[in-house]
């Protein structure tokens, strides 16, 4: 059938990470961890650290600007912004209206999504809906994250895990049938929210003295659990979407999963009945960088050679939410 609906594809990507790279070993002075733990449990070797100057709205903004070279396109024909984090500069304003005013874009629409993990595909999900109605013609798609503050730096059982950076996409409406975005999915459970979560900050526990006392604003993870939930939901919503779309995992060139560990995206694999060769995988120089993991990914994969026109990319993500999210596109 032929969809009433214009094509959006993916004109250019970016990514920019913190010049400040923490190996392992720099972790295991500061928590009592190692290189051999961090790197067996998890498959993550370093990762970038952002500085003071590096807030989330720089990142994002660097990374837009490298997008938007790659995308050939005027600034001014972008008429929509869109920033997935849960580390905003600041509650508000949003961080996609620091970067419209970063970046020097007109006075478009802009606004952030919170989706943590799954942010970036949950951004591409909503931005290539928007662009699909006609209502509009080119979006800014970020994932940005600075994680690092929200670290507890006294508890290894998460400090070694995340990483800061931020990615962007330019998507664009294009007259080509069956090209690019092809569909995107996203989903959610909220039964569970403390197995990862900041538990302070927020209306339930404004910040105080006793908040801050009790390390409330720093991330709590029940890695277990999440880690159990991860496989299946990624497994699930990856399924799903081939489906809903008439393919198999056999017609998937490239799986661009969100870099938590590992040994997650092996289990997916496993699950999926992939060879591991068909998984972009990062989370050795990166760690998770939760939101931007996705988008770094694939700009990677895009600079690096290493799609090609007319391959089919499976991007899937899970994130505090619990959330969860995939997106096929065909390459062009
Ligand atoms: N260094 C050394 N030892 C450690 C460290 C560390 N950094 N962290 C934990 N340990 C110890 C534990 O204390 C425990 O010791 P014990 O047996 O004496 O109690 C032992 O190692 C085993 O700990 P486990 O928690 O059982 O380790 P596990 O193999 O489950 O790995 C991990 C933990 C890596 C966190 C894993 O569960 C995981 O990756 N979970 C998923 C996390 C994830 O994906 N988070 C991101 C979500 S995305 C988002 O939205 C932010």
């Amino acid at each position: 059938m032929v969809s009433p609906y214009p094509s959006v594809s993916i004109l250019g990507t970016g990514s920019y990470v913190p010049e400040k790279v923490v190996t392992n070993d720099d972790l295991a002075k500061i928590v009592e961890t190692s290189d051999e733990w961090i790197r067996t449990r998890t498959g993550i070797g370093e990762r970038h650290l952002a500085g003071a100057h590096e807030t989330t709205s720089y990142m994002a903004s660097a990374a837009a600007e490298k997008a938007i070279q790659a995308a050939g396109t005027e600034k001014k024909d972008i008429d929509l912004v869109v920033v997935a984090t849960m580390t905003p500069d600041m509650p508000f304003p949003s961080t996609a209206c620091l970067v419209q005013n970063k970046v020097g874009l007109g006075n478009i629409t802009a606004f952030d999504v919170q989706a943590a993990c799954s942010g970036f595909v949950y951004a591409l999900n909503i931005a290539s809906s928007m662009l699909r109605s006609g209502a509009y013609k080119k979006a800014l798609v970020i994932g940005a994250e600075k994680i690092s503050p929200i670290l507890d730096f006294e508890d290894r059982t998460t400090c070694v895990l995340f990483g800061d950076g931020a990615s962007a996409a330019i998507l664009g409406v294009s007259d080509v049938p069956d090209v690019g975005i092809l569909g995107s999915l996203g989903g959610s459970d909220g039964s569970k929210p403390d197995i990862l979560c900041q538990p302070a900050g927020g209306t339930a526990i404004p910040a105080s003295v006793e908040s801050l006392n009790a390390r409330q604003h720093f991330l709590k993870m029940n890695g277990k659990e999440i880690f159990k939930l991860a496989v299946r939901v990624m497994e699930q919503a990856s399924l799903d979407i081939l489906k809903k779309h008439g393919f198999t995992t056999d017609d998937v060139d490239l799986v661009i999963p969100h870099q938590a560990n590992m040994r997650i995206i092996e289990n997916l694999a496993k699950r999926m009945k992939l060879p591991m060769e068909r998984f972009h995988n990062n989370l050795d120089r990166f760690g998770n960088t939760s939101a931007a993991s996705v988008g770094i990914a694939l700009d990677e994969a895009a600079r690096g050679g290493r799609l090609k026109k007319g391959d089919l990319l499976l991007l899937v993500a899970f994130g505090a939410g619990l959330t969860w999210g995939a997106s096929l596109v065909k390459w062009q």
